[in-house]
């Protein structure tokens, strides 16, 4: 049995065209894998602990043996909870909108709670920097109002991409698929057209 981690990036709900066409994934997985279990994160909705210098503090404090109070642990061990709901999955499945050429500032906000050493990362100064939680996979469901190419001729404006490959291989989460659902500024008939075909293009991912 499979554990999915779904993180949906976008505040619009039922209004997101990025959240329309990992629905549609989601729906075809679900079909193709009834045994998996599903846990979906939206991250305007879950109770994100600030990463400010209070758990900067609070992280060297802990991680470091320094006598960490135990406002201190307590603050950590927020963190730490969101981490391992995180690495709790196999595979993950994001909806992402562009928003200012990379992505929303709350899953950022997100990212830099889960990403944390001794949970799913660690730096030694012989083997430098190592991921954990190797052989996880992805799929990743881009949304922007402009046409921003998946690759090989990507925009050199785009961040939203660049950025998620990146981290996630930082975690060694491989990412296996990509469906991109842009330019959504565009006429009605149009747009339709471009989400029908996301949605197709989803299905057929997931069933497989
Ligand atoms: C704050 C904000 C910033 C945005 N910045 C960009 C941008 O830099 N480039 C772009 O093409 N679209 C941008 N957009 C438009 C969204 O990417 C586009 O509407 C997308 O379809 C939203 O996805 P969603 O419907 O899943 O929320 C922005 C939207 C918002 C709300």
């Amino acid at each position: 049995m499979t554990h999915l981690v779904y993180i949906e990036a976008s505040p619009m709900q039922a209004a997101s065209t990025s959240i329309a066409v990992a629905t549609a994934w989601l729906e075809a997985y679900r079909q193709a894998h009834p045994d998996d279990t599903v846990d979906t994160i939206n991250v305007w909705d879950i109770d994100l602990p600030p990463f400010d210098a209070d758990m900067i503090a609070a992280k060297f404090a802990v991680l470091r043996a320094q006598n960490a109070t135990a406002p201190q642990q307590a603050l950590w061990a927020r963190a730490v909870a969101v981490s391992q709901r995180f690495n709790a999955a196999d595979c993950y499945l994001f909806s992402l909108p562009m928003w200012n050429f990379g992505i929303p500032y709350r899953l950022k906000h997100f990212i830099d709670v889960v990403t944390l050493p001794g949970q799913n990362w660690r730096w030694s100064r012989e083997a430098g920097y190592q991921a954990l939680l190797p052989g996880k996979r992805a799929t990743l469901v881009y949304s922007s109002a402009g046409a921003y190419p998946l690759r090989p001729d990507e925009d050199e404006s785009d961040f939203q991409k660049p950025y998620m490959r990146r981290w996630l291989r930082f975690l060694d989460i491989a990412v296996t698929a990509e469906i991109s659902a842009s330019p959504t500024l565009v006429p009605p008939e149009a747009l339709a057209a471009t989400k029908a075909g996301a949605m197709e293009r989803a299905r057929a991912l997931a069933a497989n």
